[in-house]
């Protein structure tokens, strides 16, 4: 695609024609600023009246833990405002996982098992950070692996950090969809931008199967779609 907008443009068409067949279709929703511009566009159909999400339900991939229920950047809270406000959808149409409970362990568990109540996900957004993960599933997560406490990276924090005021605020810690909680999805769409994403999308896509490079599960998947610009698609 020629730009991070006409990405945002195609990936919302695919959203769209999902919940156009199932009107209570559950997304999986991603943050970081990749997917901003997919929000917008179906926002845009939604306001044209051109695709309705009312009955559409959200959930979510990954959390901070530590951070307080009222800080603007937990995950919930961002897809809160970019996602749930913009669409007009309420709370009670999503799904997340508690990163501030005491026993993160069990609230990991709970939220697998909420998923699964619900029915699956039908569509999963993700993005891919600079050293190919996806959700918060840093290189080296086995494929195998269910929603969990990581540990971030220094080069994670360092690249979130932009969304803070500084970066001792950043989280060391998240809850995240396991690699294969994730794909348990029946369609992964994963959208990139930008020189920065070029090598691990290139790794991502063409490279062999490894945990180094977590996205590389994507290859696996029956029904995965991978949307980037010219940018992102430089290395391929
Ligand atoms: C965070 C999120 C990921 C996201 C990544 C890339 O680490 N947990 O889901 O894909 O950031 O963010 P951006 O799109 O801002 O580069």
């Amino acid at each position: 695609m020629p730009d991070r907008a006409a990405v945002g443009e195609l990936a919302a068409g695919v959203i769209a024609d999902l919940v156009t067949r199932k009107p209570d279709a559950l997304v999986g929703v991603a943050t970081g600023s990749s997917p901003l511009p997919v929000y917008a566009a179906l926002a845009q159909r939604v306001r044209d009246g051109v695709t309705d999400v009312g009955r559409m339900r959200v959930c979510q991939l990954d959390e901070y833990v530590g951070l307080p229920p009222e800080h603007p950047q937990t995950y919930r809270a961002v897809i809160e405002e970019e996602v749930l406000r913009p669409l007009g959808l309420s709370a009670e149409s999503f799904l997340g996982p508690d990163g501030t409970a005491d026993d993160l362990p069990r609230a990991c568990a709970d939220y697998e098992l909420a998923l699964r109540d619900a029915g699956g996900v039908d569509l999963q957004l993700l993005g891919i950070g600079s050293d190919g993960h996806i959700g918060f599933n840093e290189p080296c997560s086995s494929f195998g692996s269910r929603t969990r406490v990581k540990t971030l990276t220094q080069q994670t924090r360092v690249d979130n950090a932009r969304f803070f005021d500084s970066l001792d605020e950043v989280p060391w810690h998240v809850v995240t969809q396991g690699i294969a909680t994730i794909s348990e999805a029946r369609h992964l769409v994963l959208v990139a931008a930008g020189e920065s994403k070029a090598e691990a999308i290139a790794l991502a896509v063409e490279g062999p199967l490894a945990a180094i490079v977590p996205a590389s599960a994507l290859q696996l998947h029956p029904h995965a779609t991978v949307i980037v610009d010219e940018a992102a698609a430089s290395h391929l």
